[in-house]
């Protein structure tokens, strides 16, 4: 499974980067709009220090617009991928980017038959979100098992990225379901590599080494 980190603050992605955690970065209006920075220019930071997929978010809600944001954005770097939110419109551009050679990732998924369609339309990446689904009572995970059977059933292209993950059961939740991405907030992301027993236990080694070393 691969992770990304969802999140447009170039130091943090950095400290995670450095720990071996980013495959690859999602970013969205409101998390660009934290960091303060113009567009563009945060995304062209994040591609300087990632390889992998740098998710970018298009603002216009008609397909013209879409395509041509989209083509502005693919020309920052070749691992950009076009952030399309899940509307009629937003379709009609995957389709016409995913002809141009453009990658996609659509976005505000919230039932397994919007995620269908997202795959026939031809996007690379398709994000259902589980956070904002358990937030009104919806068992987000149910949404992310359905999307994976679907495309397994269709042999459809389409990578399942799990999105809007409040917590560390969602991620191991996404891992034994075998979804393809899951994208986490940096403090999710640091959690999981905490227990209290190895807290404990690192400790206690560290008290007992005291006594042989010099
Ligand atoms: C994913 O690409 C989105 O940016 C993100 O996961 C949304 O998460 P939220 O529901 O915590 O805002």
């Amino acid at each position: 499974m691969q992770f990304y980190i969802d999140s447009a603050d170039i130091n943090e992605i950095k400290e995670a980067n450095k720990r071996g955690w980013v495959d690859g970065v999602t970013t969205n209006p409101t998390l660009v709009a934290k960091s303060g920075r113009p567009h563009h220019e945060v995304i062209t930071d994040i591609c300087a220090e990632v390889d992998g997929y740098v998710s970018a978010e298009v603002l216009s809600m008609d397909a013209e617009g879409m395509v041509k944001e989209g083509h502005e954005l693919a020309k920052i770097k070749e691992n950009v991928v076009v952030k399309i939110p899940m509307c009629e419109e937003g379709l009609i551009a995957v389709k016409r980017l995913a002809s141009d050679g453009i990658k996609t990732n659509v976005t505000l998924v919230f039932s397994p038959l919007q995620a269908l369609m997202v795959g026939k339309a031809g996007a690379t990446l398709c994000s259902p979100f589980v956070g904002r689904l358990d937030d009104i009572s919806h068992d987000g995970m149910d949404l992310i098992s359905q999307t994976m059977q679907i495309y397994q059933n269709y042999d459809m292209d389409t990578k399942v990225l799990v999105a809007s993950i409040r917590h560390p059961i969602h991620i191991l939740e996404s891992a034994l379901i075998g979804a393809d991405v899951v994208t986490v907030p940096y403090k999710v992301l640091k959690g999981l590599t905490h227990h209290p027993l190895t807290d404990k236990g690192i400790a206690q080694f560290m008290k007992d080494g005291e006594k042989f070393a010099k």
